[in-house]
């Protein structure tokens, strides 16, 4: 059984989607809720679900990246996954994190990789004329939003949509794209995923 930890920054959306779909025959289950942000919406969802949680607050160490991130390596260390995933963990990782962690670790981000990555991604679609937008779960490498894409999943863009709205019909496909890739992944598959 793979040990699954997550790292949140806020709602946690993409983590409940996660934990609920690590039962029966998953091939992972999730040993870590971890949030850089004390008071985080998605802890107490975690907690609900009896999952282990545990806050590196970024903010005690300024810009010292090295020193935040030293921490949250202890607290991942004490929980020995053999992934991590980034579900709305808005902070930027050094090489040397991204590096410790290659191969084991993913992310959800909300545009169609290699377009927008960064923030803002609903704003650029929509300002750019796109057609579609969606979400991507890539490898996290060294290059921000730039890992090895492990699946996408693509929305139309709506006349009169505002980047709320958009948003808010891309996360519904993120919540069944990110459990997806998860899945193939523990089981040691990188083949793409596509949806719907
Ligand atoms: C999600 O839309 C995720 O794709 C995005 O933050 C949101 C978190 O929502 N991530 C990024 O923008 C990463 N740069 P959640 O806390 O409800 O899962």
């Amino acid at each position: 059984m793979k040990r699954v930890a997550i790292l949140i920054s806020g709602g946690g959306s993409n983590m409940v989607a996660l934990v609920d779909s690590m039962t029966g025959d998953h091939p992972a289950r999730p040993v870590l809720v971890l949030s850089n942000v004390p008071g985080a919406g998605g802890l107490e969802r975690a907690a609900e679900r009896g999952i282990a949680t545990a806050v590196v607050d970024h903010r005690p160490f300024g810009t010292d990246r090295e020193a935040f991130e030293a921490r949250l390596t202890g607290a991942l260390e004490t929980a020995r996954p053999d992934i991590i995933c980034l579900a709305g963990f808005m902070r930027i990782l050094t090489p040397a994190f991204t590096g410790r962690w290659s191969g084991r670790m993913l992310n959800i981000h909300p545009s169609l990789l290699p377009k927008y990555p960064g923030l803002h991604t609903h704003a650029r679609a929509i300002a750019a004329g796109d057609a579609d937008a969606g979400c991507s779960v890539h490898e996290v490498t060294a290059e921000l939003d730039g890992g090895p894409v492990l699946g996408q999943a693509r929305v139309p863009v709506m006349p009169g949509d505002t980047p709320e709205t958009l948003a808010a019909r891309v996360l519904v496909q993120e919540h069944a794209l990110y459990p997806a890739v998860l899945r193939r992944f523990a089981m040691g598959d990188r083949t793409p995923v596509h949806l719907p």
